[in-house]
């Protein structure tokens, strides 16, 4: 009976000693098998990063065609802020931005370079290539990766395959900057056409998005450019990284031969398509399109064909215009589509129709008619570029007006 009684106290106090073990125990391990999880997360993301982002938002991370992506503020804080942090990283990654295709910028009166260039929807629901589990892999390492990585991860460059095609130059001209670039090494770090590296930014269709002096700028001394200026469709400037690209040494010679071909690759710049018309405008060439919006040839060919034009030219001198004015044509806005053409053409000027490079647009609707809105869209406006019909099309505008029309 004794023994019985001190045989199942010993029994108690060993389960006890147990559960206080486990107690103590689990939360360790459960975070070891968290760390385990996240750091497999992380390596798989460092891959993806090499193999889809690189391109773009630089070797390290620190922004070539889109923005840096090594920012404090997404690896700040507790628990909570880095939950909070990992949210917009995985919205931009799942959905995209808007903008045009073939990357694009123009250049502001101060000297800024502003983008208007998409960053592609990644996920398969979107259409992309990436699963769900494909971007929590990114968002971790972006948040916890190491920088120095993707790098390594992303594979021998492709020296061989199709040179993409050039414009206006001799097929011996084109051969000897091809021969050139290839030579030089670009090609290590460059894509062209589905040849190429992934270090630096797909140069296929570059002589459509940069000037010659930009070019010889950057291939001078890459610090040359002022990455500090760039303002992204959101209209937030973003600090950049400190260009990773080294400086190649070459003559004259040679620089102008690369400088020319690389002019010559994709379709010409807005610029070259359609002149600005200088219109009496104080400051014709305060902002300096320097890139077509996307592969469309050249529609020069109608003298505008817009009835908005038309339009325009009672509106100012008549008492402020209804909010709702009947539009010129017969087509209808859609306020949602008009705001995916305002953020790829308009917002990085404009952020969220408030005031920006350019003046807050919010209630403009009832202040101006939509033949006086058009006309400072289609003819440009003091530094703001000219939108023609190949950048922004008749249902396109009426899209856009009807967007504006919501801002109040
Ligand atoms: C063709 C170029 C391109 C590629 C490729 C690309 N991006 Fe982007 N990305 C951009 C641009 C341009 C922006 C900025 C859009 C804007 O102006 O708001 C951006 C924005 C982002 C943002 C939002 C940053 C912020 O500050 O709001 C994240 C996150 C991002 N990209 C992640 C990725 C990841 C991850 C990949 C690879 C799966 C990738 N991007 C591939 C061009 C690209
Ligand atoms: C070691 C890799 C590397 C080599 C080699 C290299 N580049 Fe780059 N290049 C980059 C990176 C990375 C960027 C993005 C900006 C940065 O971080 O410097 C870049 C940016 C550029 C840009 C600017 C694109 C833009 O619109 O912002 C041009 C043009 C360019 N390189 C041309 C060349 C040419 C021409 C050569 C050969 C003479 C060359 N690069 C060699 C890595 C390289
Ligand atoms: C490169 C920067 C830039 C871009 C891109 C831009 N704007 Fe502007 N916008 C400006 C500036 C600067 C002004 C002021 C011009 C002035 O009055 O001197 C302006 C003025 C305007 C005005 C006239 C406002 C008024 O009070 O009369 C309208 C309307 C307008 N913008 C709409 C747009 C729309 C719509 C888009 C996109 C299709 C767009 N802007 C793109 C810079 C820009």
């Amino acid at each position: 009976m004794y023994r019985k009684l001190v045989l199942s106290v010993i029994l108690m106090l060993v389960l006890v000693v147990l559960t206080v073990a486990y107690v103590a125990f689990e939360p360790s391990r459960q975070a070891g098998a968290a760390k385990r999880q996240r750091d497999e997360a992380v390596a798989q993301g460092a891959k993806l990063y090499a193999a889809s982002c690189m391109s773009c938002h630089g070797p390290r991370g620190g922004g070539a065609i889109g923005p840096p992506l090594d920012r404090a503020v997404f690896r700040e804080g507790g628990p909570e802020e880095l939950r909070a942090a990992s949210e917009p990283l995985r919205e931009a990654i799942r959905a995209g931005r808007p903008g045009t295709a073939i990357p694009s910028f123009l250049r502001a009166p101060d000297g800024s370079w502003i983008s208007r260039t998409v960053m592609p929807p990644w996920t398969q629901e979107k259409g992309g290539p990436l699963t769900a589990q494909g971007v929590e892999d990114l968002v971790a390492f972006i948040q916890y990766g190491d920088w120095s990585k993707p790098v390594a991860l992303a594979g021998a460059p492709k020296m061989e395959g199709q040179a993409p095609a050039t414009r206006g130059l001799s097929p011996q001209e084109a051969e000897k900057g091809l021969a050139l670039f290839r030579a030089k090494g670009c090609l290590g770090c460059h894509a062209l056409g589905n040849m190429g590296g992934k270090q630096g930014p797909d140069l296929t269709n570059v002589g459509s998005w940069r000037d010659a002096q930009f070019l010889r700028d950057v291939i001078q001394d890459p610090n040359r450019v002022d990455r500090s200026n760039y303002i992204w469709i959101t209209g937030q400037k973003i600090p950049m990284g400190k260009p990773l690209m080294p400086a190649i040494p070459m003559n004259a010679d040679e620089l102008k031969t690369l400088v020319d071909y690389l002019s010559a690759l994709g379709p010409a710049p807005i610029a070259a398509q359609a002149p600005r018309p200088a219109a009496g405008l104080p400051t014709p060439a305060a902002v300096v399109p320097t890139a077509a919006p996307t592969a469309a040839p050249p529609a020069v060919t109608k003298p505008q064909a817009t009835p908005t034009a038309a339009a325009s030219a009672p509106t100012p001198t008549t008492a402020p215009a209804p909010a709702a004015p009947t539009r010129p044509e017969a087509v209808a806005g859609d306020p949602a589509l008009g705001k995916t053409v305002f953020d790829a053409s308009c917002n990085a000027c404009h952020p969220s129709g408030r005031q920006g490079v350019g003046p807050s647009l919010v209630g403009l609707a009832t202040r101006q008619g939509e033949g006086a809105i058009s006309s400072s869209i289609r003819n440009g406006k003091g530094s703001m570029p000219p939108f023609a019909e190949s950048t922004i099309n008749a249902k396109q505008l009426a899209d856009l007006l009807a967007f504006l029309g919501t801002l109040k």
